[in-house]
């Protein structure tokens, strides 16, 4: 039997700012951020979203279509939680209204928080094939202003059905992972922006990659040549480029031509060229950008996944599309999601930077801006209130 996701559905903010503009406030090269790092967009949340309003729009079409009926099990995956004790999930689950009997919980490990709900729920849906999951990954990527981190913010948030015999993609039963205590990225309970060195942590992506690697191939017997399709972790998108040179070189093969990069990876990278980098989401953003945009059908073709979390915990796996699997995409939803986006200036930008959310334990009802179908709409004695559209 085969399990794995069923559906998958995106969500990112409705604002977004051009790298273009950040350049020229920064006074840097225009290009550094689009041809070096491989980032267009920025998406900026209104001060009336966070994680849980983006993970439930994320998943609210799957609810729609039928998909909430068998569920009993929820996990969140952030690195952006709202609540040291509440679980981000219970909020979802309640804007959603899913069932009482549905478990909800909150899972961190950075950005690779999402592939170990994943994995958790293809095991849950082997052993209770006649279940679903729903996993959500969402975050609010945020580092300081004028950091070299600070191109490369962004948020949006995934959503995805695990089931048996699934639509879109069967997971395969190998996987390779590398965990290590390192601190290359980390954000202090104290902090609402993340810490980073950001050239080591680079180092320890790539070098992580192939450490999972080598146990994935081990456990596999696949090579390189096994894979249609990479999808790789997109902290930025020019990361995936050094990502499949680094399996080349471990694998002793030639260096991938800059044509051949952009023919394995460019569909996998358009919407977080667009975005930003959404952590737990933003393997998965590759995928589903993958699979929305590919001209080529992929039924049948076997895709390699490597998800990558600070601290550090990597993990290489895989999976099959299944065919027929554009049936159940939401791709014409996202296009018109990513159309129907709104411009920021710099200015606007920086205004939304500065908000704090209240601490006082008063009442606070939050200006309404474009979100999703929910909105975080105000504090009330130190409780998030939201609301659905
Ligand atoms: N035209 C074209 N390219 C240019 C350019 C120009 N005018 N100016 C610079 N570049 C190129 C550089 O040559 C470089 O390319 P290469 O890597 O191929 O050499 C690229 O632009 C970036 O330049 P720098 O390395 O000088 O950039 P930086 O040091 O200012 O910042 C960064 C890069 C360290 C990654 C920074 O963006 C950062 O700290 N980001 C946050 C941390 C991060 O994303 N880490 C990734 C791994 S950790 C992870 O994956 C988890 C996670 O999600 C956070």
């Amino acid at each position: 039997m085969n399990v794995g996701i069923d559906r998958l559905s995106f969500y990112a903010p409705s604002y977004f700012l051009d790298l273009h503009k950040l350049a020229a406030a920064r006074g840097v090269d225009k290009d550094k951020y689009v041809l070096g790092l491989g980032q267009e967009r920025m998406a900026v949340p209104p001060p009336d979203e966070d994680v849980v309003t983006m993970a439930a729009s994320a998943a609210l079409p799957i609810v729609e279509a039928g998909g909430a009926g068998d569920l009993d099990l929820l996990i969140f995956a952030t690195e952006t939680g709202v609540d040291q004790s509440k679980a981000a999930a219970l909020f979802v689950h309640g804007l959603l209204e899913l069932p009482s009997s549905c478990r909800a919980i909150e899972m961190k490990e950075a950005c690779y928080g999402a592939t170990a709900a994943l994995q958790l729920a293809c095991a849950w849906v082997a052993a209770h094939p006649e279940r679903s999951a729903l996993i959500l990954g969402a975050d609010i990527a945020r580092y300081d202003l004028r950091s070299p981190g600070e191109p490369t913010q962004g948020a949006g948030a995934i959503a995805m059905r695990i089931a048996a015999n699934p639509r879109i993609l069967a997971i395969d039963p190998e996987h390779g992972v590398h965990a290590e205590d390192v601190m290359d990225f980390w954000r202090p309970n104290y902090r609402e922006e993340a810490l980073v060195d950001g050239q080591y942590s680079t180092r320890v992506y790539l070098a992580s990659l192939v450490s999972a690697w080598e146990r994935y191939r081990a456990a596999s017997g696949r090579g390189l040549d096994a894979f249609r399709r990479p999808c790789f972790h997109l902290p930025f998108t020019r990361m995936a480029e050094k990502a499949q040179m680094r399996l080349h070189r471990a694998a002793g093969l030639p260096a991938p031509t800059p044509e051949d990069l952009q023919r394995i990876l460019g569909d996998s990278l358009g919407y977080n060229r667009n975005t930003g980098n959404t952590y737990a989401a933003s393997l998965y953003e590759g995928l589903v950008s993958l699979l929305d945009t590919c001209p080529e059908d992929l039924g049948g073709a076997r895709v390699g996944l490597y998800s990558y979390g600070s601290g550090c915990m990597a993990e290489f796996f895989s999976g099959v599309v299944q065919p027929g699997y554009r049936e159940a995409l939401f791709a014409a939803r996202h296009r018109a999601m990513f159309d129907a986006r709104i411009e920021l200036d710099y200015q606007q930008y920086e205004d939304i930077f500065h908000l704090a959310l209240p601490k006082d334990g008063g009442e606070h009802a939050f200006a309404q801006y474009r979100t999703g179908s929910f909105r975080f709409a105000g504090l009330s004695q130190h409780k998030r209130i939201y609301e659905a559209l």
